[in-house]
C-alpha cells in the first residue's frame, strides 16, 4: 500500500514537472507570458541598456500579456549556464557573446578573428549579408534561435605594463572569453590564455590570478577593470558583440501574434542599441581617462600593424572550421 502511494506521488510529481516544462513561458489563464531574459554586464553597457529597452516596449505593447524579467550583472547565471538554461527551457531569453558561442558551433568563431573587422559598420554590413543571416538559425537544433545581433564594441587590451608592440605581452596571463579563437590569438603574442567567465574576471586581475585581459571600453569601465589595469592599449583588435537568442520550441509556442510582435520589438531595438553602442564606449572610455586610474595608450600605425602581423596566422589556424565562404563574405563586408 506504502510502495503504491509512493509510486502514486512519484508519478503526479512526473506528470507536474511535465506540465510546467510543457507550458514553461506559455501564456495560461493564470496570467502573461513570462520572459526571463539573464545577462552578464550592467546596466549602463549597451547591452544592459538594449535589455532593458526590450523589456520597457514589450510592457507597453503586449501589456497584460507578457512579462520580461531582466537579471542584469550576472546576477541569475553566467553566460555558459544560460545557454544550458536555454535549452531547458529554464530562461527564453539570453544575449551572450557571439564568442562563447564556439561550444555550439565553429561559425562564429569568425567574428573572433584578429584585426578581421576594422569597425562596426563592417560588422553590421556582414551580419546582414546572406551569410550572416544564415547563422541566426544555424543553432536550432541544439536548442538556440537567434533572432538579430546587437553590438557592444571593438575590444583593447589592459595589462600591468605598457604594450606598445605584442612583445611586451610576453608571459603574461590573459583573461579570455571562452573561445579558441582567442586562446589562439594570445599563444600568438606568447602569453598564457585563461578562459574564465565574465564575473570572475576583477577578482583574478586583483588578485593577480590573471595579469591581462581584452575588451571594450564599456565594460572595461562599468566592471571596474581599469582599476586593477594600469595601462589600456586602444587596439582595437577585436570585437564583441551578442546573439540575441531564444529557446526555438518555446517561440515556435507562442501565440502568433505574439511571437510576431515581439519579433518586431527584438529588430526595432536592435536598431535602437546598435546606433548608440559606439557612444557609449566612447563614453566609457572618456571616464577612464578622467579617473586617472589607468594610463590609455594610443597607439600609432605602425605599432598596430606589428599587431596585426603577429596575430594574423590565427586566420589560417582557424579557416577549416570557419569556412572559408564566411570569411570571403567578411572580407567582402570591409569595401
Ligand atoms: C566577456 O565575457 O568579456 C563578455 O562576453 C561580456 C559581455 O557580455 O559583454
Amino acid at each position: 500500500m506504502i510502495k503504491n502511494l509512493h509510486g502514486f506521488i512519484r508519478c503526479v510529481a512526473l506528470a507536474c514537472a511535465a506540465f510546467l516544462l510543457a507550458s514553461c513561458g506559455q501564456q495560461s489563464d493564470d496570467g502573461p507570458i513570462l520572459i526571463k531574459f539573464p545577462h552578464v554586464t550592467a546596466p549602463a553597457t549597451p547591452k544592459g541598456q538594449a535589455a532593458d529597452r526590450f523589456k520597457e516596449i514589450v510592457e507597453e505593447r503586449l501589456a497584460g500579456r507578457v512579462v520580461v524579467e531582466v537579471y542584469p550583472s550576472g546576477q541569475l547565471m553566467s553566460d555558459d549556464d544560460s545557454l544550458d538554461a536555454l535549452a531547458f527551457g529554464e530562461v527564453q531569453m539570453i544575449a551572450v557573446s557571439l564568442s562563447k558561442l564556439d561550444r555550439l558551433t565553429h561559425k562564429f568563431q569568425v567574428f573572433d578573428l584578429p584585426f578581421l573587422f576594422p569597425d562596426l559598420q563592417t560588422i553590421e554590413r556582414f551580419q546582414a549579408s546572406d551569410e550572416g543571416l544564415s547563422l541566426l538559425d544555424s543553432m536550432a537544433d541544439k536548442g538556440l534561435l537567434g533572432l538579430s545581433f546587437w553590438h557592444n564594441g571593438m575590444k583593447q587590451f589592459g595589462g600591468p605594463v605598457p604594450m606598445r608592440l605584442p612583445a611586451a605581452a610576453q608571459g603574461l596571463k590573459f583573461r579570455v572569453m571562452e573561445s579558441d579563437v582567442l586562446q589562439a590569438q594570445v599563444l600568438q603574442i606568447g602569453g598564457n590564455p585563461q578562459k574564465m567567465a565574465f564575473g570572475e574576471v576583477y577578482q583574478a586581475l586583483q588578485t593577480g590570478a590573471v595579469d591581462a585581459q581584452e575588451n571594450t571600453w564599456s565594460n572595461i569601465y562599468s566592471s571596474k577593470f581599469y582599476e586593477v589595469q594600469d595601462y589600456l592599449m586602444e587596439t582595437n583588435h577585436g570585437y564583441i558583440g551578442y546573439l540575441v537568442a531564444v529557446n526555438p520550441s518555446f517561440w515556435n509556442s507562442l501565440p502568433e501574434d505574439i511571437r510576431a510582435e515581439l519579433n518586431a520589438i527584438v529588430q526595432e531595438v536592435s536598431v535602437w542599441a546598435n546606433d548608440q553602442a559606439a557612444s557609449i564606449n566612447q563614453d566609457g572610455k572618456q571616464q577612464i581617462i578622467e579617473s586617472g586610474q589607468s594610463e590609455v595608450l594610443t597607439l600609432t600605425a605602425d605599432e598596430l600593424a606589428e599587431w596585426e602581423t603577429v596575430m594574423r596566422p590565427v586566420w589560417e589556424q582557424f579557416e577549416g572550421n570557419i569556412g572559408k565562404d564566411v570569411i570571403a563574405a567578411a572580407l567582402a563586408a570591409r569595401q
